[in-house]
């Protein structure tokens, strides 16, 4: 059985057999990463915990729903609606903390602040903020660039590890605590709690 296979490949030019085998080779880590990672988050617990959301002035805008839905299997999707009284909106600023839990949660990795129009311009962008805007439009009404003249609203968004597998967050208890500011004046923050664990 080994001969006939063996003269196959001393016809190939052992490029084309190199190349072939790289390709395999890389289709197999890919498989094995992705169904390690959970795929679609079903093997791991990582999920969301709590959500809190604050308005700063509530003629300005008011959350009318900000809950975690306990889905199937112990998930739970993040259901928002903030009703906005001051449209269009075309000038909005984020700031992003990232707390990690240890004794109480401290400061970890993400501190940063983006103009977020600018972001949804480029939503390809490779960075933490490009994540998980990504992963929020996939569930929301926050699919297009400024100006929104319409309340938001994010309807079951799920955690996966699909989202966060290219972010160098170990197994833990995370916040991230989202503010935004429209024409530089603070306006609500909205605080995720979750929890990272890999099955
Ligand atoms: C709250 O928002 C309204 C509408 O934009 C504005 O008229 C008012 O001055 C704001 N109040 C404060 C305390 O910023
Ligand atoms: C983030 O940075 C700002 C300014 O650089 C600082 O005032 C703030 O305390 C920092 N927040 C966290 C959570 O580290
Ligand atoms: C958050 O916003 C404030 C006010 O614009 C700014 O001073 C601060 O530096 C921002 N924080 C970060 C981490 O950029
Ligand atoms: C954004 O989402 C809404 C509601 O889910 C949908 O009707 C609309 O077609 C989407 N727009 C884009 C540009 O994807």
């Amino acid at each position: 059985m080994m001969l006939p296979f063996l003269s196959v490949i001393s016809f190939t030019p052992m490029v084309a057999v190199f190349v072939s085998v790289r390709c395999l080779l890389v289709a197999a880590s890919v498989m094995l990463l992705s169904s390690k990672l959970g795929g679609e988050g079903r093997k791991s617990n990582s999920r969301f915990t709590n959500l809190m959301c604050e308005t700063y002035n509530e003629s300005y805008g008011r959350f009318s729903k900000c809950k975690l839905n306990l889905l199937a299997r112990g998930r739970a999707g993040v259901h928002m609606h903030l009703q906005l009284f001051q449209l269009p909106i075309e000038n909005v600023w984020i700031n992003w903390s990232m707390y990690r839990r240890y004794n109480g949660f401290r400061p970890f990795l993400y501190n940063i602040s983006s103009n977020f129009c600018k972001l949804m311009e480029n939503v390809n962008h490779i960075s933490f903020e490009g994540l998980v805007i990504r992963a929020i439009m996939t569930r929301s009404n926050l699919n297009h660039t400024c100006p929104y003249n319409h309340d938001i609203v994010i309807d079951n968004l799920e955690f996966t590890d699909d989202l966060l597998k290219n972010l160098p967050l170990p197994q833990g208890d995370y916040k991230l605590q989202l503010r935004f500011a429209t024409y530089k004046v603070w306006r609500v923050q909205v605080s995720v709690f979750f929890t990272r664990d890999e099955p």
